[in-house]
């Protein structure tokens, strides 16, 4: 896999459309893009759904559950409230399977009009987004509304202490624990189209597949079953 096929997803958590963390999510989608060498996308904003993700026929919703959990990175961006992130994204990852983000990067942005709720990313999405399997490797991003007319800035001011931390996440593509995703209650079965034979492990193990591989800059060169940042439970 080259550098530019590594994919940087983008997963906004407001119920208001075309809102101020989604500008937030998108910039420092196309930052972190650029500092690993690849590319943004696929982009869910829930507003798009709104009820709808308590619905648990929804196809729209299954459908941007696996988009959001196959890709390499993923920047979960939400507004701060009541000094946490909304209902609407904690309700869309209560569908995910505990570890439905396993090998995936995950950003964890948000965006407030205090300052004085800065560490709400750290205390409040960060577990959650450890709790369904994503390494977390950069401390969170918390923009002020006064920031705004800043974004570029302020962005890349924080990705100038982050960005090491993010290339040089550990390649968490490993055999080791593919077969958890999709078992029954997992909602987000993984896609079949990253699937691909590992060229450091000789074989999966007896019932496992590779799910996806990683080439991060700097990443290590040993068996995918000794990469993971995450513990399978
Ligand atoms: C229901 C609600 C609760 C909020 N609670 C907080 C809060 O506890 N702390 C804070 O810093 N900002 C809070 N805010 C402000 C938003 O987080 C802030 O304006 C943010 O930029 C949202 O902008 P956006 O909807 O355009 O993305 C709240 C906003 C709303 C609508």
């Amino acid at each position: 896999m080259s550098h530019s096929d590594i994919t940087v997803g983008v997963l906004v958590g407001n119920p208001r459309p075309a809102s101020r963390t989604a500008t937030v999510a998108l910039e420092v989608g196309r930052q972190v893009a650029d500092a690993v060498g690849g590319r943004v996308g696929p982009v869910v904003d829930l507003a798009m759904h709104g009820g709808d993700v308590l619905d648990p026929d929804s196809a729209t919703v299954q459908r941007d559950m696996e988009l959001v959990s196959g890709v390499d990175t993923l920047v979960v961006a939400s507004p701060t409230y009541k000094a946490t992130y909304t209902g609407l994204l904690k309700s869309f990852f209560d569908r995910f399977g505990s570890v439905s983000l396993d090998g995936v990067v995950a950003v964890p942005v948000m965006v407030g009009g205090a300052p004085h709720h800065a560490m709400a990313g750290e205390v409040h999405l960060r577990p959650l987004l450890v709790e369904l399997g994503a390494v977390v490797p950069t401390r969170s991003l918390y923009v002020v509304d006064s920031e705004l007319d800043h974004l570029t800035d302020t962005v890349s001011t924080w990705l100038s202490r982050e960005g090491a931390s993010l290339t040089n996440a550990p390649r968490t593509a490993h055999c080791a624990g593919v077969n958890e995703r999709g078992t029954p209650g997992d909602a987000a079965a993984p896609s079949t189209s990253k699937e691909q034979s590992c060229p450091i492990c000789p074989a999966p193990p007896d019932g496992h597949s590779v799910r996806s591989l990683r080439s991060w800059p700097n990443s290590p060169t040993t068996p995918c079953s000794a990469t993971s940042g995450n513990v399978v439970n």
